[in-house]
């Protein structure tokens, strides 16, 4: 007899716990640098622009594959079409390929939370601080272990006892320091008479200086990009927690609220980053120092300088960091697990405790891609006089090759074969009435398969 499936208790869990992984690193470290480099309010407008059409039709289009079918990733594609088995494959391999080295981060968060805690904040604005810790031997990989066995224990637990409850109570206390941080930051006095207010304007106010076609054309790829990474799509994810989601809840609504949510937490993330670094750094070093090394570099310096405040502050703040990390490493494992259950009938024990050990095997030779496997290759997505190591090669696969893949072959899928009917059918079955129907055809069909194209040709290096 087939065990009846675990289901989120009601669509505020639902979406809690989808918003839990959408809001992640990427937004916290990448959307602000990317917003205040792409002329502020240029970007804000795009992102909000392909989050409500783009965005909205890719989030849409997953949970109603799970709803649909009630599997996780793994088997939902076939189930949707005979033809689509080995895009369930593709898909699944996906969040396995990055639990091991999200972890690895969620332990630099980790590390740098404890830091702060124990008052040893000092230490970590340490200019070596950073490279010192991730390519030592043994620290990066105990954090990374720990880190890694705090998000199977909740995985153990299960959909309600674990991941429900933890993003309930995860999630709005994010919320609240968020915007505690973002106040204080607003009211920073800087160096050289900057103030955080300097900060917001790069952030928010619209600048077109320079913005030609071919600039915005960057922009807008940028703007793209970060919004398919943030919604944690193309990764199984949201077809896995979609599997979850009840029958009789409302599905248009509920993608609504975890995108409003997770571009909401960006935006704060801005606000709450940006004015500190430019107050501290100016705009121009702010720009200069993107991705890992703001958060782990910078942002430290900057609370540093904060005098005695800084201790506390960079304390909430990577506190706070670790939970979005945490909330997104549990939807990667969830995916990962649930796919193995209903693939080969284990128990959801099993599947934990097998696949932590093999996430924890190929995080430790991740964490030693910075010692004793170190090599330096060049990727098409390396900054230039930068190199990249094994992390960044797993990131670059996942991230920039397979997901977009995913993602195309999803939309082929739904717009051509099932036809996106069978979608909105699922999203509408309680009598709900479907806004932007027409737009979500026109989207899935044509306009998101070419602008995947477009970020996956731009992966390759050829923009
Ligand atoms: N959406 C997450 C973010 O913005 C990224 C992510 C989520 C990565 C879940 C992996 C798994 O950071």
């Amino acid at each position: 007899m087939e065990k009846k499936r675990n289901s989120f208790s009601s669509s505020f869990g639902f979406v809690l716990a989808a918003a839990g992984s959408a809001v992640g690193l990427g937004n916290i470290w990448r959307f602000p640098y990317l917003a205040a480099k792409d002329g502020g309010g240029v970007f804000l407008f795009t992102y909000v622009i392909l989050a409500l059409t783009f965005g909205f039709a890719l989030v849409f289009t997953e949970i109603a594959i799970g709803r649909k079918t009630k599997q996780s990733c793994l088997t939902a594609y076939g189930k949707m079409h005979k033809k689509f088995s080995w895009l369930g494959v593709a898909a699944s391999l996906v969040p396995f390929l990055i639990l091991p080295y999200y972890s690895i981060i969620g332990g630099w968060v980790l590390k740098y939370a404890v830091a702060f805690s124990t008052g040893n904040g000092k230490a970590a604005a340490g200019d070596n601080y950073f490279t010192g810790f991730i390519t030592d031997y043994f620290p990066p990989i105990i954090f990374d272990a720990v880190f890694l066995l705090a998000t199977a224990f909740v995985i153990f637990l299960g959909v309600n006892k674990g991941i429900e409850t933890i993003s309930k109570i995860l999630m709005p206390a994010l919320l609240v320091v968020i915007i505690g941080i973002a106040i204080f930051s607003l009211t920073i006095d800087g160096e050289d008479g900057r103030t955080g207010m300097d900060g917001l304007k790069a952030l928010v106010v619209p600048d077109f200086k320079g913005v030609g076609v071919k600039e915005y054309f960057e922009i807008a790829t940028d703007a793209m990009g970060q919004l398919f990474y943030s919604i944690s799509v193309a990764m199984g994810i949201m077809i896995t927690y979609g599997s979850y989601f009840r029958d009789d809840s409302n599905l248009g609504t509920s993608v609504n609220q975890i995108e409003i949510f997770d571009t909401l937490v960006s935006f704060l993330a801005g606000v709450m980053i940006i004015p500190p670094v430019v107050a501290f750094m100016g705009v121009d070093k702010m720009k200069e120092t993107a991705g890992p090394s703001l958060m782990f570099a910078a942002l430290p310096k900057v609370f540093e300088k904060m005098g005695a405040a800084g201790n506390i502050v960079g304390a909430v703040f990577f506190i706070m960091v670790l939970f979005a990390a945490l909330t997104s490493c549990i939807s990667l494992m969830e995916a990962v697990v649930s796919s193995l259950i209903d693939r080969f009938g284990w128990s959801r024990r099993k599947a934990t405790a097998i696949e932590t050990g093999i996430a924890l095997i190929f995080s430790i030779v991740i964490c030693l891609g910075y010692n004793s496997f170190y090599f330096e290759v060049k990727l098409p997505n390396t900054a230039p006089g930068k190199s990249a190591q094994l992390l960044d090669v797993f990131d670059y696969l996942s991230n920039n090759i397979f997901m977009p893949i995913v993602a195309i072959g999803t939309c082929i899928l739904v717009g051509w074969f099932v036809k996106p009917k069978a979608i909105i059918d699922e999203a509408t079955k309680n009598g709900e009435k479907m806004g932007r129907r027409r737009l979500y055809i026109a989207m899935v069909k044509y306009i998101a398969p070419v602008l995947l194209l477009i970020l996956l040709l731009g992966s390759f290096g050829l923009f």
